[in-house]
């Protein structure tokens, strides 16, 4: 359970999001769930773990700004329409902004896709001027969206998925994060755990952690 006043509010965002785009319901809790593994894996302490749990879970929350035609477009995107899709960091700020409960990830919801080499969006940050949160979240979220079957492709292996990540670590991804999502899976036999057992517990029971169906 992430302990603060807004839970309702962002249980509620988090909803509606799913509601906009069916395909990637529970996307955002199994991103809470890998963000929240990698940062006890970093030894982030117990109160920014949360934080980043937190921001994880409505990393996406700006897509709920995002045409439909455009989010639920099934085939490749072009250019105009990716430009679109590359809004939804700042939108989800800025619809966090309007409420109160939220000041502690407005950054990391913000920064979700930047990469460690300054090649990612919004502003082309890099290293540790990005906030930590991001670049946890950065791992997590890349991790599910390569294992999660899609349209156009079947879902990644665990195992394949952790050595794309690997490959793109001090790229993509803060080497610091993605090895600790490397170990976490080592320690799982290169296979994320089921919910609800070294991932925290926050998934509801049934929400598949992984489809390991590649
Ligand atoms: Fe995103």
């Amino acid at each position: 359970m992430i302990l603060n006043p807004s839970f309702g509010l962002a249980e509620a965002l988090a909803e509606a999001l799913d509601a906009r785009d069916g395909y990637t319901a529970g996307h955002s809790l199994r991103v809470a769930e890998y963000a929240e593994a990698i940062a006890r894996e970093i030894d982030v302490p117990l109160a920014e773990t949360e934080t980043i749990r937190l921001a994880a879970w409505l990393h996406d929350v700006g897509k709920i700004g995002i045409p439909d035609a455009v989010l639920l477009k099934p085939g490749p995107l072009t250019a105009e329409e990716f430009g679109l899709i590359k809004l939804h960091p700042q939108i989800g700020r800025r619809i966090l902004e309007r409420a109160h409960g939220f000041e502690s990830i407005l950054d990391a919801v913000e920064l979700h896709h930047e990469n460690y080499n300054g090649t990612g969006y919004p502003y082309g940050l890099a290293g540790e001027v990005i906030p930590l949160a991001a670049r946890v979240i950065r791992v997590a979220d890349a991790f599910d969206a390569m294992t999660t079957h899609r349209s156009y492709r079947p879902a990644f292996s665990a195992e394949t998925a952790a050595d794309v990540i690997l490959a793109g670590s001090g790229a993509d991804y803060d080497p610091k994060c993605a090895w600790a999502l490397l170990r976490i899976l080592r320690r799982h036999g290169n296979r994320a755990p089921s919910p609800g057992a070294a991932f925290g517990g926050l998934l509801p029971a049934g929400t598949p952690a992984l489809q390991l169906t590649a």
